[in-house]
């Protein structure tokens, strides 16, 4: 098993990639929905149609890129089980988990856009967009330029 991953590694690194960078388009795109959202009228049709889009960006995008993400991160991890002593792959670590809880709060807050609460404020929203971002700048740095 560890021999078939380590000749697929290339082609498993290349997916967890690309479904990172899904990962990261919906984190992005999902607050500036809640931005919007804090604009429309209150029970108007573009209420509607917010919660609609936010529904379909989290369960049909964002919620499946990250499984894959990890899932992938997880067969190269068990094909290469030094990695756990990186001290890059540590704050990498750090930086994702952080990005994976975001994820989370970020379900939270459109179960309440869902239920017609408005929580927090547009100007929140427009801030804590930048968050996941630089989170993420940090992984795509300690990932390939593994400084230690
Ligand atoms: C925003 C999130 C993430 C970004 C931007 C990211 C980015 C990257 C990049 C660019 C690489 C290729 C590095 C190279 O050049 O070899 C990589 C590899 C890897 N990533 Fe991620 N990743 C993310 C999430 C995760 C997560 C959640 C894990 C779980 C522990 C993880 C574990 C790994 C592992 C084990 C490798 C292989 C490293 C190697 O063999 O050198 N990544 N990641």
């Amino acid at each position: 098993m560890r021999d078939l991953l380590l000749s697929a590694y290339p082609l498993i690194k290349a997916t967890h990639i690309a479904a990172v960078i899904a990962w990261m388009a919906g984190m992005m795109y999902l607050p500036r929905l809640f931005v919007y959202h804090h604009q429309a009228e209150k029970g108007g049709e573009a209420e509607r149609f917010f919660v609609t889009m936010e529904r379909r960006l989290l369960k049909g995008i964002i919620n499946p890129a990250m499984i894959a993400v990890w899932a992938l991160a997880g067969l190269m991890l068990y094909a290469n089980p030094a990695l756990f002593g990186a001290g890059w792959f540590h704050v990498k670590l750090a930086a994702v988990l952080a990005i994976s809880a975001i994820h989370g709060w970020y379900a939270q807050a459109r179960r309440a856009f869902e239920r017609g609460e408005r929580p927090r404020s547009e100007k929140f929203w427009r801030i804590v967009n930048e968050v996941p971002f630089l989170l993420m700048l940090v992984a795509v740095f300690m990932a390939v330029l593994k400084p230690f």
